[in-house]
């Protein structure tokens, strides 16, 4: 139990962000003096800011660090209140204030501090409606994303599945593997699949047809047998799951669900890109969490699982040639290099993946047909990276002569150092032994308007190479990584931004457009590829609901399920650039993830809703049917 404890609130005032008030209470018997108080939160204080009752010791992004009045003791079971006018913004909910809480004391050492939600005063906060209806089904298949084509009739819910005798080896293995997922999944339900036949259970054949598509399967279903045809070892995992599926659903809610007998599905997706990111500097996941999500991903049947590993917070990859990325720039604390952030209290926190943890997770993945995108973002949001490796720098660049919108100063790696490219040729060089993808994302995205004009190396780079501004420089950068990605036979994937100031070669380069829809459109007319994630109904981080109460972030507004599901990001393009979009995918920022439960309220159902958009058919989608499975679907 923490002996202090600090409240927030926040009064709107008309023509400001408003105003955050503070109170500090002292739960212990002895008098408090002499101390500051440490906080990480969502709502920023911005430099121009007016502190009543105290001042603004330090502030580094999330983290702010007050100082009480000269000389004030707080005694047992009093308080010490401020006030702060002068935000970065207006909080929006409950989950905009504080994350994480300590006091220095004047001997150096560091408390914890309890803490609650940002109360808001003297406005109404809403009521959030609630977010997932029953739901409804017309036929009565648990199938979640829904198939291309289904004409099924209901029959007797076999006990197993198990494949008819003599299969091939493969087609055992298969089963075997979906049946492991399964119970990873659903450890306490009952088997869906078994080797051995069994009286009761129902066979399956498996066919490899080659006039199936790849990634497709058909599933023809008797009362004896069941007919499971695909072309390749991705759709016959595909037609195994919806088994799976199918067989789990009769059994949860047998009012509800049925398992065929006769009749057949023909299925195969609608994009080949159907992607999850996940933030994992912001927050650190173990291998276990990640496997999981994983797991997760393939029963929605999503294909790429882009692996967001380094940030302004944090980098998160064992890379052999530069251990201090991950002994420094993994670790945040009270008195370590990078200070607490996003939920860090007194006590440093640290995590990061070795390469063989890497390894294990991508062919984890790879089992599942799902392909690991990793991310290093570069070249802005690099505070982690260039605190860890100093020469990095430009020495003679002004202190704090940018900031990026989350608050770091100078957080980008210089287009003007030659140690940059030097650095990134070896990280490269480790990130492709590790990682088969197609692709390696490099982020692109955040650099701050001004990046670098203060620095002397790059002054001198823009006049050799007659470079006007911050996105000219970016785009210089960009084509030299890109060129870096090309000899070591990868193709580069970035946000947005990395079309600007000339962007770079469209061939081989996949972008996504986050920032809005329109965006898309934008970098299709300029023959990029291109992969939906707008932040409006993608970014699983926003607040399903505009109610105080509802937890999230909400710089893109709010995103209700409803929302997420309904929203086709193909009908934002005009018809002949539709050959450009690869696919859709969601995003798993986390910066407010605090705990598992905030985890599973704000991805699911949404990941959920962004995987049938990513597989099935406009036309098929149905709101109430998707209520109705998804609720027995799995979380985190
Ligand atoms: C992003 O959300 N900065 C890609």
């Amino acid at each position: 139990m923490a002996d202090y404890h600090l409240e927030a609130s926040w009064r709107p005032i008309e023509g400001s962000f408003g105003r955050l008030t503070f109170t500090l209470f002292n739960l212990s018997t002895e008098p408090l003096s002499g101390f500051s108080l440490a906080y990480t939160s969502e709502t920023r204080v911005a430099d121009k800011h007016v502190c009543d009752g105290g001042s603004l010791k330090r502030r580094l992004a999330h983290f702010h660090e007050f100082l009480p009045p000269d000389g004030l003791s707080v005694s047992p079971a009093g308080r010490w209140r401020f006030t702060i006018e002068g935000l970065s913004r207006e909080p929006k909910h409950a989950t905009s204030g504080i994350k994480s809480a300590y006091l220095t004391l004047g001997d150096g050492r560091h408390v914890p501090v309890g803490f609650g939600a940002l109360m808001l005063e003297g406005r109404d906060g809403g009521v959030a409606p609630p977010l997932l209806p029953p739901g409804r089904v017309e036929e009565p298949y648990a199938l979640l994303p829904w198939p291309l084509a289904l004409g099924l009739k209901a029959g007797d819910l076999p006990d197993v599945l198990y494949p008819v005798e003599r299969s091939r080896p493969d087609a055992g293995k298969a089963l075997s593997l979906v049946l492991a997922l399964y119970q990873r999944l659903y450890p306490a339900e009952n088997a869906p699949f078994s080797l051995a036949a069994l009286k009761g259970g129902r066979a399956i054949r498996f066919v490899t047809e080659s006039s199936i598509a790849a990634f497709a399967y058909e599933l023809r279903f008797s009362s004896h047998e069941i007919v499971l045809s695909s072309a390749d070892a991705a759709g016959r995992q595909y037609g195994l799951i919806s088994l799976a599926q199918l067989l789990h659903g009769a059994r949860a809610d047998r009012e509800s669900f049925k398992f065929p007998n006769f009749g057949a599905i023909a299925d195969q997706p609608r994009y080949d890109w159907r992607g999850c990111h996940l933030d994992v500097s912001r927050q650190f996941y173990p291998v276990a969490d990640v496997e999981r999500l994983i797991d997760i991903l393939a029963w929605n049947k999503l294909s790429i699982f882009h692996w967001h590993l380094t940030d302004d917070e944090a980098w998160r990859l064992e890379i052999k040639a530069y251990p201090a990325l991950t002994e420094i720039g993994a670790r945040r604390g009270p008195d370590e290099v990078l200070v607490p952030q996003l939920g860090d209290g007194a006590e440093p926190r640290s995590g990061h993946y070795t390469q063989d943890d890497v390894s294990r997770i991508v062919a984890h993945a790879a089992s599942l047909h799902i392909e690991v995108v990793p991310e290093i973002d570069i070249p802005g949001h690099s505070s982690a990276t260039l605190l860890s490796l100093p020469a990095l720098v430009d020495g003679q660049e002004a202190p704090d002569s940018y900031r990026a919108v989350q608050g770091y100063p100078n957080n980008a790696l210089n287009p003007a150092v030659d140690f940059t490219y030097e650095f990134l040729g070896k990280v490269f060089d480790e990130m492709v032994t590790l990682f088969p993808s197609e692709y390696l994302h490099i982020g692109g995205d955040e650099v701050a308007r001004g990046s670098w004009l203060s620095s002397p190396l790059c002054k001198a780079l823009m006049e050799r190479e007659k470079l006007s501004g911050t996105a000219e420089l970016q785009s210089y950068f960009l084509k030299r990584i890109k060129a870096m990605l090309s000899e070591r036979g990868r193709k580069l994937a970035g946000w947005n931004e990395v079309s600007h100031g000339g962007g770079v070669e469209r061939d081989g380069t996949l972008l996504m457009a986050w920032e809005k829809p329109a965006v898309g459109i934008e970098l299709a007319e300029e023959g990029y590829e291109v992969v939906m994630t707008p932040g409006q109904a993608y970014y699983l981080d926003m607040a399903q609901a505009e109610a105080w109460a509802e937890p999230g972030a909400a710089w893109a507004g709010f995103s209700p399920p409803e929302h997420t599901y309904a929203y086709e990001a193909e009908g934002e393009l005009p018809e002949a650039l539709r050959q450009k979009m690869r696919g859709i995918q969601a995003c798993i920022w986390t910066e407010n993830f605090l705990s598992r439960a905030y985890f599973n309220r704000l991805v699911f159902p949404r990941l959920s809703a962004v995987a049938e958009a990513a597989w099935t058919p406009s036309a098929r989608k149905d709101w109430d049917r998707f209520a109705a499975i998804v609720r027995m679907w799995p979380v985190l």
